[in-house]
């Protein structure tokens, strides 16, 4: 089916907290702890999205794959000065590997680009090892494991980042 690429809406809050949910519990399963991926993420990120697609928004992109009427996949990358900071980009469990997550992730770095970013970040929980071989396959360069607390929970995350954007909207384009 096509994919259509748009930006988020804020009537598309309660679909895009349902497909991050399912997200990691898919992706986080043995790597976050249990109790919180059963029950404490569904408050945390109905309301995470339902803030953050209302009222005025902050300076980047969030973008959503629709395959028909339902959702794909979505990104959410914010301008912080001359830097795309990529917070969020998931696929849904099932659609992976065909070409959804680099074409999310292209699009808001054209479209962060435009707003004048010049390179681009995420980091990423060092055992997830599926983002890591997907965002070194476009080019990452990687900075050495840091601990962080995520969601109160202490997780060993690495840095992930792109000096010239423009490399990352090619990557993601080829
Ligand atoms: C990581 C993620 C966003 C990638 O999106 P995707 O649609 O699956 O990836 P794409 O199909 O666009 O992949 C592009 C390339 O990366 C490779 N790739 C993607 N996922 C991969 C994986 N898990 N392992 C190895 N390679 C992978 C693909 O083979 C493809 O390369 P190719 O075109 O040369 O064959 C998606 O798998 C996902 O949602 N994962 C779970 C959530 C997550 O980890 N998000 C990132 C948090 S930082």
């Amino acid at each position: 089916m096509a994919l259509r690429l748009r930006s988020a809406r804020g009537s598309d809050a309660p679909v895009i907290a349902e497909l991050h949910i399912a997200s990691w519990r898919d992706a986080y399963r043995g790597i976050l702890s249990q109790e919180f991926l059963d029950t404490g993420i569904e408050g945390e990120f109905n309301a995470h999205w339902a803030t953050t697609l209302s009222g005025r928004r902050r300076a980047g992109a969030v973008i959503v794959a629709m395959a028909g009427r339902h959702l794909a996949g979505f990104v959410a990358a914010w301008r912080e000065g001359v830097n795309c900071h990529v917070d969020n980009l998931h696929v849904r469990p099932g659609m992976r590997n065909a070409g959804i997550g680099r074409a999310l992730l292209g699009f808001a770095a054209q479209r962060l680009q435009d707003q004048g970013a010049v390179s681009a970040d995420l980091w990423v929980i060092a055992a997830n090892q599926g983002a890591m071989r997907f965002y070194l396959s476009l080019g990452a360069e990687v900075e050495a494991p840091t601990t962080r607390v995520t969601f109160g929970q202490t997780v060993t995350e690495r840095r992930l980042y792109w000096p010239g954007i423009t490399n990352l909207i090619a990557a993601c384009a080829r």
